[in-house]
Order: C-alpha cells, then sequence, then structure tokens
C-alpha cells in the first residue's frame, strides 16, 4: 500500500502501548535456548500465586490463553454438549466450541443497551443458562470488542445460574478496567469458576504466548493433563516471570492508554460518531462501513479493526495509544470520513 512499517501505526491490536517491559527485553537477550523450558512453568506460578493470592496448584499456564480455552472445550465438551456464549464477544470460544462439534447457544446484548447483558440487571441472561444447563459458559469481562464491564455482583449471579456448568471468566484486559476493581479471585470460592487472564495485552508479550487460568483444583488437574508438554517455553517464562516484577512499566502503560481512550472518547464524539462506553483500552465505534473506513485508513498509515467477525459491519475497535498518535488517527479519520470538525 506505499506505507512504510516504520510510519505505520497501529491500533487494531490493544496492546500497552508502552510495548514491553525493558527488563522482559533483558531476560529474552539473556536466555539460554539451547536448554528446555520448565514443564511445570513452576517459577512463574508461584509469581502469580504472590500476585492472585490462589495457591500454586489452582493455576495452569498454558501457550497464550487462547491455548486455555481450547483445552477447556476439549476436557469438558463432549459432541452435542452445550456451550453458552455472551456475544458479540472474542471468536476463539465459539471456535474452540465447534472444534469438539459441541451445540454452541449465543446470548445477544442489544446494541440499543449499549452491547449490556445486564440491561435491566443479568437475570433474563441468567435464566436462560439456567434453563440450557451448559457444560461451558463463557464471558469475556471486560468484554471484547464492546468494552461492557459486569461487576462482581452480576459475574456471581451468572456463575450461580450455571450450576454444575464451569463459567469461563475471561479477563484477558481486567488491567485497563480503572474502577476500583475488586480482585475477582475471590470468586473461585463458588466452585465453578475460571478466570482466564493474558499477559499478551497489558505486558505487551504478543508473540511469546503466555496466560493463565485461576481455577479449583480438580479443573486446574484435568487442564494440565490434556496439555502438551512443554506447550509454555523458556521465552515466554522467562519474560514473563520479568514482566510481572516489572509493575512500574505496567502502571505507565495502563496510564497512557487511559489518557489515549480519554482523548479518543472526546475527539470521536465530537466528530458525532457513536462510541460504546467501554471498561477496556479500546472503543468500539460506529463508522457506517467499519470495512472501508478500515481500507481508507491503512491506505494512510493506521490500522483499525474492522468488527465485521463480530458480526458488527458497521462498526470498528480502535485500541488506545499515546494521545499524540491518537490526534494523528483522528486527523486521518477527519478525512476518510469527509468532516470539517
Ligand atoms: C478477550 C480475549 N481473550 C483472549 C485473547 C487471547 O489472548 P492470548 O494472546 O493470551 O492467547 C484475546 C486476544 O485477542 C482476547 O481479546
Amino acid at each position: 500500500m506505499g506505507v512504510s512499517a516504520g510510519r505505520f501505526i497501529d491500533f487494531s491490536v490493544n496492546i500497552n502501548p508502552l510495548g514491553t517491559s525493558p527488563s522482559a527485553m533483558d531476560a529474552i537477550a539473556r536466555l539460554d535456548p539451547s536448554s528446555y523450558p520448565d514443564p511445570d512453568s513452576g517459577e512463574i506460578r508461584e509469581a502469580l500465586a504472590r500476585m492472585t493470592g490462589v495457591a500454586p496448584g489452582q493455576i495452569v499456564v498454558g501457550n497464550g490463553s487462547t491455548e486455555l480455552i481450547y483445552l477447556l472445550a476439549h476436557t469438558y465438551l463432549n459432541k452435542g454438549d452445550r456451550a453458552v456464549i455472551l456475544s458479540p464477544t472474542f471468536g476463539e470460544y465459539e471456535a474452540a466450541c465447534r472444534l469438539v462439534v459441541a451445540q454452541i447457544e449465543i446470548i445477544h446484548s442489544k446494541e440499543e443497551d449499549g452491547f449490556r447483558w445486564d440491561a435491566g440487571g443479568v437475570g433474563a441472561a441468567c435464566r436462560r443458562i439456567h434453563l440450557l444447563r451448559p457444560a461451558l459458559t463463557f464471558l469475556c469481562n471486560p468484554n471484547n470488542p464492546t468494552g461492557v464491564y459486569l461487576e462482581r455482583a452480576a459475574v456471581a449471579e451468572l456463575a450461580a445460574a450455571a450450576g454444575d456448568g464451569l463459567l469461563v471468566l475471561d479477563e484477558a484486559y481486567i488491567s485497563f478496567v480503572e474502577s476500583a476493581c475488586p480482585d475477582s479471585s475471590g470468586l473461585l470460592e463458588m466452585g465453578n469458576l475460571v478466570i482466564l487472564r493474558s499477559l499478551t495485552k497489558d505486558h505487551a508479550l504478543a508473540g511469546l504466548r503466555l496466560g493463565y487460568a485461576l481455577c479449583p483444583p480438580a479443573v486446574a488437574d484435568a487442564l494440565v493433563m490434556g496439555q502438551p508438554s512443554w506447550s509454555v517455553n523458556a521465552a515466554a517464562q522467562a519474560a514473563g516471570l520479568a514482566s510481572l516484577a516489572d509493575r512500574a512499566h505496567l502502571s505507565r502503560g495502563v496510564a497512557c492508554a487511559s489518557e489515549g481512550k480519554r482523548y479518543l472518547d472526546g475527539a470521536l464524539r465530537a466528530l458525532g460518531l457513536k462510541v460504546t462506553p467501554s471498561a477496556a483500552n479500546f472503543l468500539l465505534v460506529e463508522v457506517g462501513d467499519g470495512a472501508e473506513v478500515r481500507r481508507r485508513l491503512l491506505h494512510r498509515g493506521f490500522g483499525v479493526r474492522d468488527c465485521a467477525s463480530f458480526g458488527l459491519p458497521r462498526h470498528i475497535r480502535i485500541g488506545a495509544r499515546a494521545v499524540p498518535e491518537c490526534q494523528k488517527l483522528i486527523a486521518a479519520l477527519k478525512e476518510v470520513l469527509g468532516r470539517a470538525s
């Protein structure tokens, strides 16, 4: 497209705008790749246990949280078993459920409700889950691509409705939620909840693949049984450990993304665009023809996510970056949409 890589600014991914922690980069540089990785990811599980207060035996580390999504589907769904997905959301839940030929039931949120499943309370979603009795229910919180965030009480209601089934609570973007968010790991006591987290977004380790699950002990054992040996490579473990220790880098990245999101939110609304209120580090924006707007922005050196694959062809998703970069995107978007101000 004639855009040099150095000039391209990527808003299509929702990753820490400051990039990977320098101490993680040092850890990778010091790595001896001739040795096998620790097959149990022991050190990183210990570090995560200290951070979350969850016992190491209840923590499963995966080759990205995507591996854990597939492991959950393989472990808990047989052909024809029901899985519920609260949508629109991250596509890998459905892909994993399809692979095991599960019967997929979608609970849609409505655009007029701001894509919230809890408009008027989560009661309706709970009743549906209770009736369907799914083996697995997937809830992304905050949700990709809408940024909708359900408070702890609503999540607890959904877990209660799931009964004997598991509620998979994907918190890939939880570090970016600004509202003082009480740690959801206390919900593990309910016994049927699995919390998925990822170091892809907040610690910018997308290329190394590192995620983890906090789960009841029996679920952890079952997931580990199904996991291929040495699934989590040595570079991911070393960089993950260093990243978890670098809290200052994470805080700076989260603050930078928050500032960028606030600026984008105001500027997009000033352009007359409909923006879904988001608790995460990205914004869902209605632009009319998402694919066309994405294409035109690409020609100007900007990446945004066309949301057609989420079933939202009129929307794009914009990941927050530093304010000066966001200002450039808004200038390009004005040109693309043909708006003067
Ligand atoms: C909600 C959600 N969960 C999980 C993932 C995958 O994360 P990982 O890179 O850890 O596999 C993504 C990535 O886009 C995501 O948006």
